[in-house]
């Protein structure tokens, strides 16, 4: 590949699975040391292996980003372990409360707005938007430290802007990561941070699994589509490196929607 991240240091959310995953692997290739944040370290393994097979070095950091304090550790791990950090990608997010990255709990509470339970509601806030919030600030805190600027990527979804029947929780959380990112790249833009996010539109990940193995789900989300297909997670990844990198400096406060040509704007 090439070097575009040469020397670089990123920490990505959510790396172990599907559009995280894909981003470590994409920034490894061009030259980046990474610090997987995710729930889980077994499931993160293939992933590091790909990063050092690149020849980078990579950290799996276990991170609950819903929690403050692992989103501090988190930053404090990396500077210990790189003495820097250059490049964010918050990507660990949930469809709804009862969703687990990779396996089918098969738990369908109600989701609409009139009969979504509280509790429900909230959990998706917590880690969908506050702990996005929560990730951006502890790892600008770290950037801010080490005076080299920084690059941060929120992954919202095409659902901030598009309103999804049932998916109200959802929808909200990302529409808030929109407007965080606009806050956050004013707040932080003396401090040369480019603050950036991603709005996918239905890739194929554990996250769109369920609705892949019903031919209605399918047909439904390629007819949202006008490319009539589903991303490739290694596609996000792409507008994610662009995001990162210099390509993109004189770029901040934006939403980019690689989403195959819906509406979204
Ligand atoms: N797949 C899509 O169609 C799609 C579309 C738009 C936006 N997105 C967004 O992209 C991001 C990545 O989703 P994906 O499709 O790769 O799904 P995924 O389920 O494959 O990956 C999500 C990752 O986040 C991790 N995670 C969840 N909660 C966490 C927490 N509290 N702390 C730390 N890690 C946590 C999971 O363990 C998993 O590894 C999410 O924010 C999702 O909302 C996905």
């Amino acid at each position: 590949m090439a070097d575009r991240l040469a020397g670089k240091v990123a920490v990505i959310t959510g790396g172990a699975s599907g559009i995280g995953a894909a981003c470590a692997r994409r920034f490894a290739d061009e030259g980046a040391d990474i610090v997987i944040a995710d729930l889980d370290a077994a499931r993160a393994a293939d992933t590091i292996a790909a990063v050092e097979a690149s020849g980078r070095r990579a950290r799996f950091v276990r991170t609950d980003t819903s929690v403050e304090a692992d989103n501090e550790a988190l930053a404090a791990a990396t500077v210990e372990a790189f003495g820097r950090v250059d490049c964010l990608v918050a990507a660990a997010g949930i469809a709804n409360a009862d969703y687990v990255s990779g396996q089918d709990t098969g738990a369908t509470g109600p989701r609409d707005i009139l009969r979504v339970p509280v509790a429900d509601w909230e959990r998706v806030m917590a880690v969908n938007l506050t702990g996005v919030m929560l990730t951006d600030r502890a790892i600008a805190a770290a950037m801010i430290a080490a005076g080299n600027g920084g690059a941060i990527v929120n992954i919202a979804s095409s659902a901030a802007a598009i309103p999804l029947r049932g998916g109200g929780d959802y929808c909200v959380s990302k529409a808030g990561v929109w407007m965080l990112t606009k806050v956050l790249a004013l707040e932080l833009v003396g401090h040369d941070i480019r603050v950036n996010a991603i709005g996918p539109g239905f890739i194929e990940t554990p996250m769109t699994e369920v609705m892949r193995s019903d031919p209605a789900g399918e047909t439904l989300m390629k007819r949202m589509t006008p490319m009539r297909r589903l991303g490739r997670a290694e596609e996000i990844a792409s507008t994610a490196l662009f995001l990162v990198s210099e390509d993109s400096s004189y770029l901040t406060g934006q939403l980019l929607f690689p989403n195959g040509g819906m509406f979204t704007g």
